[in-house]
């Protein structure tokens, strides 16, 4: 269909995909907002460099947590403004929308996005699972209707899929994701080092020096918040064995998902899946040793998407025009 716009609304990160056009948007999921004057201060990037550093009359906003919707009306405001800077918030009632949703997506939460679609004016709402579409956007074609099992590692949701061609055949959310991480290294600076960190800081943490594997490097990251008992700024030096130790038992969350996924899998696509391997995306996925963890406790062949982080925008150029 030429008429279809994708988008993907991801608890982290925002992508739009417009035929013609490509992917015209890709920036965070935030928004700043002034409540009193009831005005948008600013989005994604902008407003992600506000994190901390607002004053009173500014709140930021995460409008999907967990992989849905979670506030409506930021929601709305933020796509509004996000097709304003494309240049398309004018056109929007001759596209169609496709939007890519978790695996155990609830008929409410699906009312949620239909809502947010009719407030910016598209004519008729699709949806599809982001596992899948992740699938269709990190190999080459889907001709070969092979069995695939794709992890898509999401910043609030991880889903697990099982598909032959466009065709979903078994599809599990998990609440493992990058934010779950980052909330671990939170809580346990907070427990244990007695410092207070924002949500920037451990996610920093965990891409700098986060590891689920141990690497003869044990690469070391001066961290800086406030301390609980002083109240006084303080420092303190983590290590990457450190950090594997505190985040590593939330991983057996993921393993149990895809261990559950796997004991469904009907017999010609598990050899397709033994033959062909795993296929891991989304940006948590490129969390150091993901890959090689994963191998080891699955026994069996695991690769990385090419772009893990815009595999689910990938997938939806492909699925727009060929299934649409
Ligand atoms: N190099 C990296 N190492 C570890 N984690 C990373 C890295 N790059 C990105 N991430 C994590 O990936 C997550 C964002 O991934 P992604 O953009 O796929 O999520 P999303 O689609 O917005 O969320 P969801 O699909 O769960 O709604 C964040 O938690 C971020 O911290
Ligand atoms: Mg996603």
């Amino acid at each position: 269909m030429k008429n279809c716009i994708g988008i993907d609304f991801g608890t982290s990160n925002t992508f739009i995909y417009v035929p013609s056009k490509g992917s015209v948007y890709n920036e965070p999921t935030l928004i700043a907002i002034n409540p009193t004057k009831k005005e948008v201060v600013e989005t994604g990037y902008l407003a992600a460099k506000l994190i901390g550093r607002t004053s009173n009359d500014v709140n930021i906003y995460r409008p999907v947590l967990k992989g849905v919707v979670a506030r409506v009306n930021p929601s709305i405001l933020y796509l509004k403004n996000a097709f304003k800077e494309a240049k398309l918030e004018k056109s929007l009632e001759k596209y169609a929308v496709l939007f890519a949703v978790p695996s155990e997506i609830t008929p409410v939460e699906k009312k949620a996005l239909e809502s947010i679609a009719s407030s910016l004016g598209f004519k008729e709402v699709y949806f599809e699972n982001q596992g899948l579409l992740a699938q269709m956007g990190s190999i080459a074609d889907d001709e070969t209707k092979k069995g695939s099992l794709i992890v898509n590692i999401g910043g609030g949701i991880t889903d697990v899929v099982v598909s032959v061609g466009k065709d979903v055949n078994i599809a599990k959310s998990s609440y493992f994701s990058g934010d779950l991480i980052d909330q671990t290294i939170l809580r346990y600076l907070r427990t244990k080092h007695h410092l207070l960190i924002g949500e920037k800081t451990s996610e920093y943490i965990k891409m700098k020096i986060g590891s689920v594997e141990i690497y003869p490097e044990n690469r070391l990251i001066e961290v800086s918040g406030r301390d609980i008992t002083t109240s006084l700024p303080h420092s303190i030096i983590l290590s990457t064995n450190e950090i594997r130790n505190v985040i590593l038992p939330k991983f057996e969350e993921l393993i149990d998902t895809i261990c559950d996924t796997l004991a469904l899998v009907p017999p010609e696509i598990a050899s397709d899946i033994i033959s062909e391997g795993i296929c891991i995306s989304g940006g948590g996925a490129l969390l150091a040793g993901m890959r090689e963890f994963l191998e080891k406790r699955l026994n069996l062949s695991v690769r990385l998407a090419p772009d893990p982080l815009t595999s689910v925008v990938n997938g939806m150029r492909y699925y727009i025009q060929k299934y649409l």
